[in-house]
């Protein structure tokens, strides 16, 4: 009968409704980056056909479910519209997912305020002009400011040298200096904003990557090297004349100088000219030849030792004792 079945086609229809069969959607965050600001979650994977999301939105004054012109979209992000730009205002976001007529639970997210719960980047360094005492620094805001706001911009330098004595200043101008700074050294800063509303809020940013900067050489010590310079230039130079002078002067007594010290031993320079002849040969004959001739040599040359040499130690003693007292 046509009433049994109708029955039957419309039970479904009401088990979808009551108890919606997908599953919602996870990890539902507001994302928020200088004031940017996107509702994020996982998606939902089922095994056929492809779901599609809705996004809704509530602020603290109107306490009303709006659509946010995120209805039924494939992507799992959802920017915020230019109507919820407004930094103090509190919004609250729910988002579920959809797959034809069945749906998930709207998942809800906590209140988000954007001066509250945004994520405050690093200002960009846009130059650094070193000197010999001090960084200027310019840099520009990480978001443009609306009025009210108070931007502080927190700077944290080292020498690179010591890493661990850091010192921090705190600027409101995008042009700023650091000084004191000892001269041709590696400074290191980073610098990160701090946002004060006139709601009393303080919200600090993320801290820059560190650059660093080497502070320039002061006039006064490149004076100083150039005078060093010019001193060490000139002793060079008036050091090289008088070496000159001198080579000038006294040049027969350098040539005497320079002749080589070692002569050759007759004997070897005989065997030199006549290598035929055996040098041991040489030797031995010398030895055995001329045996008067070698002690003629050590009796003239020190005749009381020679003489010692061949008696007992104590004459020897003696005869040197009776030699220091005669000289
Ligand atoms: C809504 O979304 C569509 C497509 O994503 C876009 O063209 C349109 O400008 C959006 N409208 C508003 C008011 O954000
Ligand atoms: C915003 O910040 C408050 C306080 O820090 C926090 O409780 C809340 O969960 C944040 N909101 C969002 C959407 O993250
Ligand atoms: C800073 O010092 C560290 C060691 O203290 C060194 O490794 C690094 O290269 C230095 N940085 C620069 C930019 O010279």
């Amino acid at each position: 009968s046509p009433w049994f079945s109708a029955f039957f086609t419309f039970i479904p229809l009401l088990t979808l409704e009551s108890s919606p069969r997908l599953p919602a959607p996870k990890d539902v965050m507001v994302y928020s980056y200088n004031f940017r600001s996107s509702l994020r979650w996982s998606p939902v994977k089922v095994d056929r056909g492809l779901v599609l999301y809705t996004v809704h939105f509530k602020t603290g004054a109107f306490n009303q479910w709006d659509e946010m012109n995120c209805t039924r979209i494939a992507q799992t992000e959802c920017s915020f519209p230019l109507s919820l730009k407004e930094r103090r205002w509190t919004v609250v976001l729910r988002v579920r997912a959809e797959l034809g007529q069945v749906t998930s639970d709207w998942v809800e997210t906590d209140p988000f305020v954007a001066e509250r719960n945004t994520t405050i980047g690093p200002p960009k360094v846009n130059s650094v002009i070193e000197s010999s005492d001090s960084l200027l620094i310019s840099v520009t805001p990480p978001f443009g400011s609306e009025a009210g706001d108070f931007l502080q911009y927190h700077v944290s330098y080292w020498e690179n040298a010591t890493s661990t004595t850091k010192k921090e200043i705190k600027m409101s101008s995008t042009l700023f200096e650091i000084g004191n700074l000892k001269e041709l050294t590696l400074y290191c800063f980073r610098i990160q904003v701090e946002l004060m509303t006139h709601s009393d809020l303080q919200l600090l940013g993320l801290q820059s990557v560190p650059k660093c900067h080497r502070t320039t050489i002061s006039e006064t010590t490149r004076a100083a090297y150039i005078v060093l310079i010019f001193v060490l230039v000139s002793l060079f130079v008036i050091l090289v004349t008088a070496g000159l002078f001198l080579l000038w002067r006294h040049h027969k007594t350098i040539k005497y100088w320079s002749q080589p010290p070692l002569e050759i031993p007759s004997h070897f320079e005989e065997y030199l000219r006549d290598p035929s002849m055996p040098v041991l040969e040489v030797l031995d004959n010398y030895a055995e030849d001329d045996p008067h001739d070698s002690i003629s040599v050590i009796f003239s040359g020190d005749g009381s030792q020679a003489w010692g040499s061949s008696l007992d130690g104590q004459a020897h003693a003696h005869s040197v004792s009776g030699d220091s007292e005669v000289t």
